[in-house]
């Protein structure tokens, strides 16, 4: 299984080192076409750096998804109704959360995420800004059904999974997410669950990469953070002052991919194994694939999820889809 189709608790061994990320470095830069998955973006710097990102000039999503957050509630709770659980899939530190919920008049909230302390830290700072709604954090990793708290099991539930992280996942992992999610939603009683998932759309390249290539270098250096903690932590001897942040959009795939490109020819080791660039070689860290209305219904679909209702921002930037799970019936 590679290691995109799957989150696994921290394990490390007797040097302290986290075995899955050795693992996965060690898999990716054996593979003609060298890659590392990019949740080993997120240790502290990387996350810190990723926060940077999200108040860029240039890096649009953040800013039009909250734009949309802002001026639809009316909208939202029209077409979701009152007293479902809100079950928000990666919570992380998300500041897009308060909106939803001041929107719709929720029965509860259950953030889940793999980070357990940012996830209890969330929601503290929740229950203090909504007293009297049920929070019911779960530490887990979403790519995978979970099991949710007996409190809301007879709660119908609508999923939000904003930032358009799905767009970070091949279609493949997408539509496996897609349909774990239905699966983690499906209530008891008789109301099919529903979701509010953001999802980037395609436009001008230009607009697209300036958005991960951005003039002040963060994203930059959000990139070479990876390589740096691959040196921190998996005794690597990666040059990285010879690695630049290269963004290209791939338009048969539809997406922004982010690599570390060799600016000469380089040699070094990752946990005493050896590997070698040569000048122009990259390491592929990071894909962000954008949408049509189209490709986003077709997705969906795939997994078993109706888009109900779509919201973009002022500009056409940035959409949430509300989609509903459904049956699948006999068609030709
Ligand atoms: N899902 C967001 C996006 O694709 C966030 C993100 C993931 C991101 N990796 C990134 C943003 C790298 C900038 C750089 O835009």
């Amino acid at each position: 299984m590679r290691s995109e189709d799957t989150l696994t608790l921290v394990s490390r061994d007797a040097q302290g080192i986290d075995r899955a990320f050795r693992a996965d470095v060690l898999a990716g830069l054996g593979q003609a076409q060298k890659a590392v998955p990019a949740r080993w973006f997120y240790d502290d710097a990387g996350s810190r750096l990723f926060e940077d990102i999200t108040r860029l000039p240039e890096y649009y999503p953040t800013r039009a998804e909250t734009e949309i957050l802002e001026a639809r509630g009316p909208d939202f709770a029209a077409a979701v109704g009152k007293g479902r659980a809100v079950v928000e899939f990666g919570s992380g530190s998300s500041a897009k959360t308060p909106l939803l919920l001041a929107a719709i008049a929720p029965a509860a909230y259950v953030p889940l995420d793999i980070a357990g302390d940012f996830l209890r830290d969330a929601a503290a700072g929740l229950a203090a800004r909504f007293p009297s709604l049920p929070i019911y954090p779960v530490e887990a990793d979403f790519m995978r059904e979970v099991a949710l708290p007996d409190a809301v099991s007879h709660l119908p539930k609508l999923g939000f999974f904003p930032g358009s992280t799905i767009g970070n996942m091949v279609p493949r992992t997408a539509v496996n997410l897609l349909r774990s999610m239905r699966g983690t939603l499906q209530a008891d009683a008789g109301t099919q669950p529903m979701l509010l998932i953001g999802m980037d759309l395609v436009k001008d390249p230009a607009v697209l990469i300036a958005a991960y290539d951005d003039v002040a270098g963060v994203t930059a250096a959000f990139n070479r953070n990876l390589a740096l903690r691959i040196n921190r932590e998996l005794a690597g001897t990666i040059p990285v002052e010879a690695l630049r942040h290269k963004v290209r959009w791939n338009d048969e795939l539809a997406r922004i991919e982010m690599h570390l490109e060799a600016m000469r020819d380089i040699a070094f080791e990752v946990s005493g194994v050896r590997f070698t660039m040569r000048a122009g070689e990259t390491i592929h860290t990071e894909n962000s694939h954008k949408f049509t209305r189209r490709s986003s219904n077709l997705l969906l679909a795939a997994a078993g999820w109706t888009p109900r209702a779509r919201w973009t921002d002022a500009e056409g930037r940035f959409s949430l889809i509300l989609a509903e799970a459904t049956e699948p019936r006999s068609a030709p």
